[in-house]
């Protein structure tokens, strides 16, 4: 594919996500449509092909009438597990979300938060993406990852071709430190009571560890992500896999070949990385 079929296969996808009324995924506006098309030229691999280059399309990609996407029967999602018991995992984690609002046990956070994060997504997924802790936007809202480095996980995992809707993100301390601050190691102790029973409750086969507050919470060490990522560690038999921080890729522009080259390594496991 080059970069305008990517442009364009990744508009009909976000379209085909807003009619399905499949939140938090950005609308697919002139400026989204670069931006993704930005990330993914981080990775040298997909740029445009000298080729295409040489001979460009006739008609403009962007003024063509949109392309059909077939869409046959509705197909198993590889994203997502045929639970056993949905519903029990529903309340389990509807009875956890009720003990972690009323937890104080870090004064402070606690006494600044708007409200506690607790998480989302569909309890039947397979994959689990692990944050820090939530920001600014994430305590107004209450959810993880909608700020500005929710909005670059969006994109990675656009371009990792990871439906957002289709996997379980939390963060590794469900409320905000103060001005953004790291969590403390007791902070993150108190919390991990709350982290384990999630994924207890959510038995995925991936974690992705975005950060070193996750890669310690859930591997237990404090080894720097360059060394641990690009390859699977293992949380009791869930697969995890490691890499950089949005909020660092935001300020440390260059490492975003780094987490592509994970996000590849993820594709690769699953089967989904084209030639
Ligand atoms: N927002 C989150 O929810 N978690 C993070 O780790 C960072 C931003």
């Amino acid at each position: 594919m080059d970069s305008d079929q990517w442009k364009l296969a990744s508009l009909q996808y976000l379209e085909h996500l807003g009619k399905l009324g499949i939140r938090h995924l950005p609308k697919p506006s002139a400026k989204l449509q670069d931006m993704l098309v930005e990330w993914k030229s981080v990775d040298p691999v997909i740029k445009p092909a000298v080729a295409s280059k040489a001979k460009p399309p006739s008609t403009p990609v962007t003024s063509a009438p949109p392309a059909k996407i077939p869409m046959g029967p509705p197909v198993e999602s590889p994203w997502l597990t045929p639970a056993k018991n949905p519903q029990e995992r529903t309340a389990a984690l509807s009875e956890l979300k009720v003990k972690v609002e009323a937890c104080r046990l870090c004064h402070e956070l606690a006494c600044q938060r708007k409200q506690t994060v607790f998480g989302v997504g569909p309890v039947t997924t397979r994959f689990v993406m692990v944050g820090e802790a939530p920001g600014a936007e994430e305590d107004r809202i209450g959810d993880p990852f909608v700020g500005p480095a929710g909005q670059l996980l969006d994109k990675i995992l656009i371009a990792t071709g990871i439906p957002r809707d289709q996997v379980y993100i939390l963060n590794t301390i469900k409320c905000r430190p103060p001005g953004n601050r790291v969590p403390s190691d007791s902070e993150s102790e108190n919390c991990r009571p709350f982290l384990e029973a999630q994924l207890e409750i959510l038995q995925p086969d991936y974690i992705v560890c975005w950060g070193a507050v996750a890669v310690r919470a859930i591997l237990g060490t404090t080894e720097p992500i360059g060394r641990l990522r690009g390859r699977f560690h293992w949380y009791k038999k869930t697969k995890v896999l490691v890499t950089y921080h949005p909020s660092y890729l935001l300020r440390a522009p260059e490492a975003k070949k780094l987490t592509w080259e994970d996000m590849k390594t993820l594709m690769r496991e699953l089967g989904t990385l084209k030639p």
